[in-house]
């Protein structure tokens, strides 16, 4: 299969004919895959409904393209190496053949337990291999995955099985998280009392730990797969077929199913992973992400095994059992390709170099950042102390709703600037638009980060709710889609993503809406209301700032505080606690009654001194109030 970018020469060569004929394009990236029928038109799309069709009537079955097409020449090569929260504990290997096999058992116990195509199931899961065992088994049936992050709450996951109408979940007991265990099958038993489209709960057996099964709904793992084929024929999709829903926040409501099919989103994986990463056969590629995220999906279990690659999965956390953990297991496994998230990267350096000497790092040949803006600082110190300043830095731009990446160095082929994403891969075609939805043309420019063409794996809808895609991604500025990214683009045409412009706030690379963390902190009996802000976090990124409003002053503001996170935790996770909570007398608000959050914000970020007018605010003084008590 060839869908190799192998010169910067070819890669304008690429781009140049990516947007004058894309349809060409694209049709000869689609060739290299195998489908059961030949799609018979590449694109067909408007942004308008919007409605985006790729590779229209064509027959697959993804996994038939991440398994079965390596099983001749593969079969014995590893596919997927797993390493242990434990460092003592051995790590696993599974060639192709034991992973096609796996899949295809799992896949009929899925059946037996009355899963068929299109049903769909939510999967809560550790990070252990079987979790890619999980999602694979679905798309091998055409059920549909919508794997949910191990760290959300009961309400989290119901909110999430309701909206999907989900038939089945698929947990663990527990999980391992450095030194502590967490349940999961618990909070799946609390989530399921809110929840009446459930029909049965696959449990597997992580942590031995003996959990509560529901007679007649909860089946062991072991036991379902018990007795099953190790092969089973894989349901044939239609491109335009769902793939998986994953859900993730906006900047109002609760979150919202993202949808991915299945012809354009395998494509796309597959040829942003070679390119980006310039894979090679044999390379150890280690992404560190969870698979409750985009990146898990696309880059942990689809994008590589499509491209019959070696991909590591991590159960454990880089601080476990010391700060030391990702780079002896890059020395262990002697990884070639390694991607994690700036907030990582900056935890590690706060925590000293004495933790990367000392561990053989000469296998990494490509680095890679995800998931929000790496700082200057945070880049070099990966580029220098981690790279040895061999390896070139993949700063990767893209987003759940994109399926891959979009712009990004393509190993050491494209030129390199610190905390720039860079280039846009061929077939993308991002403009900067400024407050009136004009394109900025020149380069040296800031604007509003809009694609101005889709591509194979742009969202078709949001699960359930057309009108929501529609407004949220397509009509603030017509015929392009919005990011909800802010961006600069240097003298060389080079990207460098801002942040986020909208409601949205990016902790740790984890993504919240301010009104989502506003809902959950309201549900506490002390709050009348609140105003959620990001503000600037060393390691983190952003840090979540609550403004509560309470009936009367809580006369103890710590157990107040205490109990307001206990709420978030139990609405969203704990990955969702607001950094500080401050208590106010009231919110500024404007005569309409509209909150200001500009000036929330400058207090959150310690510029109380730069708050601009507050003449307009129906009652300046509350302002005095929250700059005195600000932290
Ligand atoms: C948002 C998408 C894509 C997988 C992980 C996050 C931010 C993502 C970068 C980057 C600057 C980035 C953006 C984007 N973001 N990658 N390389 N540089 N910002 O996926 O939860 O869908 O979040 O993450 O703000 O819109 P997500």
């Amino acid at each position: 299969m060839d869908l190799r970018i192998r010169s910067f020469e070819d890669y304008q060569e690429k781009y140049k004919l990516s947007v004058t004929d894309p349809d060409q394009f694209w049709d000869e990236i689609g060739r290299s895959f195998q489908w059961n029928e030949p799609y018979d038109q590449v694109s067909k799309w408007e942004f308008e409904t919007p409605d985006v069709k790729w590779y229209l009537n064509g027959k697959l079955n993804i996994t038939e393209n991440c398994l079965d097409r390596h099983l001749e020449c593969k079969g014995d090569d590893c596919a997927l190496i797993w390493e242990a929260n434990n460092p003592t504990e051995s790590a696993v290997h599974w060639t192709y053949q034991e992973l096609y096999e796996k899949v295809c058992e799992f896949s009929n116990a899925l059946k037996a337990q009355g899963v068929g195509k299109g049903d769909r199931v939510i999967i809560y899961m550790p990070m252990v291999p079987e979790a890619s065992v999980a999602m694979l088994a679905c798309a091998r049936i055409g059920a549909v995955h919508s794997v949910v992050f191990a760290g959300f709450s009961a309400n989290a996951i119901s909110d999430r099985i309701n909206d999907a109408q989900a038939k089945m979940v698929i947990t663990a007991d527990g999980l391992n998280r450095g030194a502590k265990q967490v349940p999961l099958k618990e909070v799946v038993d609390d989530a399921l009392i809110h929840c009446y489209s459930i029909e049965k709960v696959i449990v597997f057996d992580c942590l031995g730990s003996n959990p509560n099964m529901e007679a007649g709904r909860d089946v062991w793992w072991h036991e379902a797969i018990d007795g099953m084929d190790k092969s089973c024929p894989a349901e044939p999709m239609d491109s335009e077929d769902v793939l998986f829903i994953l859900y993730t926040s906006g900047s109002t409501g609760k979150p919202k199913g993202v949808v991915h099919t299945c012809g354009g989103y395998m494509v796309f994986a597959a040829y942003s992973f070679q390119n980006v990463f310039q894979y090679q056969e044999k390379d150890i590629y280690w992404c560190t992400a969870d698979v409750g995220w985009i990146t898990g999906h696309t880059y942990i279990v689809y994008g590589p095994l499509l491209s019959g690659a070696t991909t590591m999965m991590f159960e454990g956390v880089p601080t476990y059992p010391d700060a030391s953990r990702f780079w002896q297991i890059c020395d262990k496994h002697q990884v070639n390709v390694f991607y994690t998230a700036p907030t990582a990267i900056r935890a590690l350096m706060a925590c000293g170099d004495e933790h990367v000497e000392n561990h053989d790092l000469s296998s990494l040949k490509v680095l890679g950042t995800v998931g929000e803006p790496i700082n200057e600082e945070a880049w070099r110190w990966y580029k220098e102390r981690i790279g040895k300043g061999r390896c070139p830095i993949v700063d990767t731009w893209w987003q759940t709703e994109t399926g891959g990446i979009m712009i990004s160095g393509l190993g050491d082929l494209s030129p390199q600037r610190a905390a720039h994403a860079g280039y846009p891969l061929p077939g993308i075609q991002p403009v900067l638009l400024d407050q009136e939805g004009k394109e900025i043309k020149e380069n040296g420019v800031e604007g509003y980060l809009c694609i101005k063409h889709p591509w194979p794996s742009i969202l078709r809808t949001t699960y359930g709710d057309h009108e929501r895609c529609k407004v949220t991604y397509f009509s603030h500025y017509k015929n392009h889609y919005f990011t909800g990214d802010g961006a600069k683009r240097d003298e060389n045409g080079m990207y460098r993503i801002i942040g986020r412009v909208d409601d949205v706030i990016n902790v740790s690379g984890h993504r919240f809406g301010t009104a989502e963390i506003e809902n959950a902190i309201n549900e506490n009996r002390l709050v009348v209301e609140s105003a959620v802000v990001g503000y600037p976090h060393h390691i983190k990124g952003q840090g979540i700032y609550a403004y509560v409003v309470c009936e009367t002053m809580p006369s103890d503001l710590e157990k107040a505080r205490a109990e307001i996170l206990e709420t978030v935790i139990e609405e969203i996770g704990k990955i969702a606690k607001p950094e500080k909570i401050q208590f106010v007398t009231g919110l500024p608000k404007t005569r309409s009654g509209k909150i200001m959050r500009r000036i929330l914000r400058k207090v959150a970020e310690g510029e109380a001194d730069k708050l601009g007018d507050v003449s307009t605010l129906l009652d300046p003084s509350v302002v005095d109030d929250i700059v005195a008590g600000a932290f």
